[in-house]
């Protein structure tokens, strides 16, 4: 009993979670052993049953692609089969704007008897990995995921995180769970057949992580900018790993894996980018508003004096040589209050965490500071200089 009479029991519990990211080319080429031993990797020596659900662009661009999977399963029916057809999900963020697509893969996983022990793998886009993410997630409380990112952004980012998600009214990711993969398999080939769009889009992401979190690395960035434009593959290979790595160490030595606290520095420019996206109704790609996002937060961490102007020029001019957009014409859109709608995203981000807003910011280069409010009008001053650059 405790002196207040309340009986306490004490209860602490410690899970490590364990994934291996690997890169690839040719994942399902019947000689790659890469996908069988993965899906084996406890080596239990069985056959597991696979559902296989596959972004519908990864498919367009890919010649033969159901008949190319359903061959590697041929040729390693030893330790997998296939639960069902393979199917193929509308990808983009489409997939990620109501639940309809996370019931009907709910629905799907169980018509099929997909047991705890079985494995969704997941083929596409980072907002493929987010819808089917979250429907194996709940179905058994949690089944073995496998992805297979097939975007810049699904393979440096979205594939080596912990959570999925998708946007429920009006706001981001409203409605997503924490679960760490059972694995991820990055195969490069994907990313030769990506739109130019979607490379690009990409690239932003590295800037992000780069720019808070590794010196060198945003400086292999803005040295090569016209080199990824150009669709250099062993840069952007590079680009690619080191990118996924620095998320794959923040969320493991960061302290904050599950994000209970109120910061979430991977964010860094997201709080704009977020709104952005809402606001042109996903005409933007999530990596062209998250450019734009960056932009914005790197022009008030240089008027806050946290990083020296040559600094945020070299980042404009590697965001544009990068063929990434830095600014768009909804960051001057006004509510019916005559405030900016942009700002609403400042409301967003802070009701998501919880606590105190928190908005991470570069200072220096490679480093990152927290600070708790925003002044708008600065952020309207960098929206007019953004505006003023870009044309
Ligand atoms: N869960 C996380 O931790 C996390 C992190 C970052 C981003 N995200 C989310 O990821 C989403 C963005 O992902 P994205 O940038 O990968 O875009 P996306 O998944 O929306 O895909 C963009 C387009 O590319 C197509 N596509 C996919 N692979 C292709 C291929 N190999 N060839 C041709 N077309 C292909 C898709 O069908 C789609 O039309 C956003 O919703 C964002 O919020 C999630
Ligand atoms: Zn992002």
């Amino acid at each position: 009993m405790t002196p207040t009479g309340n009986t306490l029991l004490r209860q602490r519990l410690s899970v490590p979670y364990e994934f291996p990211v690997v890169f690839t080319r040719a994942a399902f080429a019947p000689s790659n052993p890469l996908l069988a031993d993965t899906v084996n990797r406890f080596g239990e020596n069985r056959r597991h049953r696979v559902m296989v659900c596959l972004d519908s662009g990864a498919a367009g661009s890919w010649p033969k692609a159901e008949a190319g999977i359903r061959q590697y399963f041929k040729t390693h029916r030893k330790v997998m089969e296939l639960a069902g057809r393979i199917e193929i999900i509308g990808g983009g963020e489409r997939s990620k704007r109501d639940l309809t697509a996370v019931t009907r893969l709910i629905r799907l996983m169980a018509a099929r008897n997909l047991d705890r022990q079985s494995v969704v793998l997941v083929i596409g886009g980072g907002s493929i990995l987010d819808t089917a993410g979250l429907a194996a997630s709940l179905v058994h409380r949690g089944l073995r995921v496998i992805r297979m990112p097939t975007t810049v952004v699904g393979q440096n980012d979205v594939g080596v995180g912990v959570k999925n998600g998708i946007d429920l009214f009006g706001t981001k990711n409203f409605l997503g769970t924490f679960a760490p993969p059972f694995a991820v398999i990055n195969d490069f080939g994907f990313l030769d057949r990506l739109p130019d769009r979607e490379w690009i889009a990409g690239i932003s992401e590295a800037f992000k992580v780069a720019m808070i979190k590794d010196r060198r690395f945003f400086k292999f960035l803005c040295d090569n900018a016209t080199r990824l434009r150009g669709r250099d593959r062993t840069a952007m290979e590079k680009l690619v790993v080191d990118c996924a790595r620095l998320h794959l160490e923040h969320i493991r030595t960061g302290g904050d894996p599950f994000e209970t606290g109120s910061a979430r520095p991977l964010d860094f420019g997201h709080w704009s980018a977020h709104q952005l996206e809402v606001m042109s109704r996903y005409r933007l790609r999530h990596g062209e508003a998250v450019a734009i996002g960056i932009a914005l937060d790197s022009f008030y961490a240089m008027r806050k004096g946290l990083i020296p102007e040559t600094t945020f020029n070299t980042l404009i001019k590697g965001l544009e040589e990068s063929g990434l957009p830095i600014w768009h014409r909804l960051l001057n859109q006004k509510d019916q209050s005559g405030k900016l709608a942009l700002l609403t995203g400042l409301t967003r981000f802070q009701e998501h965490l919880g606590g105190p807003l928190t908005i991470t910011l570069p200072g220096p280069i490679g480093r990152r500071i927290e600070i708790h409010s925003m002044d708008s009008a600065l952020i309207q001053e960098g929206i007019a200089y953004l505006a003023a650059r870009s044309r």
